[in-house]
């Protein structure tokens, strides 16, 4: 399926990424980490790390904005964000997990976007992030 064109601004993006992240609940790892994503309704959804106690059920930023947009009926992401560090912010690429949870919801254009060393923006497809991923065909 291809994403209807949604504009999305990469910097836009990335500035609702470091705007989430302060809200991050990281007292465990202190590395907080925000996501922003654009769907294909041209929504933006924002989500951050939430840690636990029992560590296994803390959930990662980029699940968390995602879990945002199914809840608002968006079904495709057309760009996702991520910012992460434990003070400033570093080059956060998204954990196997995320990759996989990204894929549900992606197609060949959609972009994930990131800051490299030096702050430097750039960005990649899924199957860049995760080649030769897993997928089942939707039951009918
Ligand atoms: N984390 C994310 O939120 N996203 C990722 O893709 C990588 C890791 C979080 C999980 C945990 O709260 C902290 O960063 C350290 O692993």
């Amino acid at each position: 399926m291809v994403s209807k064109k949604v504009q999305f601004d990469e910097q836009q993006l990335i500035d609702a990424a470091k705007k989430v992240r302060v809200h991050a609940h990281a007292p465990y790892s202190g590395y907080r980490v925000g996501a922003a994503l654009i769907d294909d309704n041209g929504q933006l959804h924002c989500g951050c790390n939430v840690e636990n106690a029992a560590f296994p059920i803390g959930s990662c930023a980029e699940a968390n904005a995602i879990c945002s947009m199914v809840a608002a009926g968006g079904s495709r992401i057309v760009a996702i964000a991520a910012v992460g560090g434990a003070e400033d912010i570093e080059a956060c690429t998204p954990c196997g997990g995320c990759r996989q949870s990204i894929r549900e919801f992606s197609d060949e254009n959609t972009r994930i976007i990131l800051i490299g060393d030096g702050h430097k923006i750039t960005s990649y497809s899924i199957d860049e992030m995760l080649p030769a991923s897993f997928s089942l065909k939707p039951a009918s």
